[in-house]
C-alpha cells in the first residue's frame, strides 16, 4: 500500500460495507443458500491473504486480495444473479471514497468481478485465483442450518456432513490441498455431483499460482480417484 493507510481495516469498519454484508446474508438466507455473512467474508479474506503470503507474494498483493475477499459477495445484497459484476461496481464506489490509489481499486474490482464461475468468472490474475480457491473451499456445517425440509437436499447434506475443512499449503511442492473431514451423513458421490465443477476451477486457479490443487476427504485423494485431475 502507498503510505500507511490500513485499507483493509478501513473497509471492515465502513458502515456501507457492513450494511451490504448484512443484506447479502439476509437475501441469501431467504433464498435458502448457505451462510454468506461476516464469517464467510472473513474466512475468504483471511485465507486468501494467507495463501498468497505463504506462496511468496508481496504483503501488498495479499492485502489487496484480502480486501477483494472481504467484499467479494456484497453484490448479493442486490441480487444473486450477476452478483460478481454488481459487487465490483459497488466496491468501486466505496473503495474510491477511501483515497486508495486508482490502480489498486481497479485490481480489487477486477478480482471481485471475476470470482463467480456461473457468470463467466475466471482466475484472471493471482489475486482472483487465490480468492476463487478459498471461496470454493468454504464447505462446512457452520454455513448451513439443517431442518426436516432440507435433510434430503444434497447441498445441505454435504455441508452438514463436513465437520472440518482446512486449506493446507505445501510451499515447497507448491500443492494446495483442501482437507475435509466428513461424517457418513453424505456420500462422496453426492459431494462430487455438486462440487466437481468447482474443484476443477480450483485446479485451473491453482495453475495460475503455479501450484497443484488436491482434495483430500478423510485422507483419501479424491481428485485422482475420480479422474477429475485430468480435466482442464
Ligand atoms: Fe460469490
Ligand atoms: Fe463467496
Amino acid at each position: 500500500m502507498e503510505g500507511k493507510a490500513d485499507y483493509l481495516k478501513m473497509i471492515k469498519s465502513n458502515p456501507k460495507v457492513e450494511g451490504l454484508i448484512i443484506a447479502t446474508k439476509e437475501n441469501l438466507d431467504f433464498r435458502g443458500f448457505n451462510a454468506h455473512g461476516f464469517t464467510h467474508a472473513n474466512f475468504v479474506a483471511n485465507e486468501t491473504k494467507r495463501l498468497l503470503l505463504e506462496l511468496g507474494y508481496t504483503a501488498k498483493a495479499a492485502e489487496l486480495a484480502a480486501i477483494a475477499g472481504y467484499m467479494h459477495d456484497i453484490g448479493c445484497s442486490i441480487n444473486r444473479e450477476k452478483h460478481a459484476a454488481i459487487g465490483a461496481a459497488l466496491a468501486f464506489q466505496i473503495l474510491s471514497e477511501t483515497g486508495m490509489p486508482v490502480k489498486d481499486v481497479i485490481r480489487i474490482v477486477s478480482t471481485i468481478g471475476n470470482h463467480d464461475e456461473n457468470a463467466d468468472g475466471l482466475p484472471i490474475n493471482e489475486y482472483c485465483a487465490a480468492l476463487i480457491i478459498v471461496d470454493k473451499c468454504d464447505i462446512h456445517r457452520s454455513r448451513i442450518y439443517m431442518d426436516e425440509a432440507r435433510k434430503d437436499n444434497p447441498h445441505y447434506k454435504v455441508n452438514f456432513a463436513t465437520e472440518k475443512r482446512e486449506i493446507v499449503i505445501d510451499t515447497k511442492k507448491r500443492v494446495i490441498t483442501l482437507a475435509l473431514t466428513m461424517n457418513s451423513k453424505a456420500s462422496l458421490f453426492e459431494m462430487m455431483e455438486i462440487y466437481s465443477g468447482r474443484f476443477q476451477l480450483c485446479q485451473t486457479s491453482a495453475k495460475m499460482l503455479k501450484c497443484e490443487f488436491k482434495l483430500l476427504v478423510n485422507g483419501i485423494d479424491i481428485m485422482s480417484v475420480t479422474g477429475c485431475r485430468r480435466a482442464e
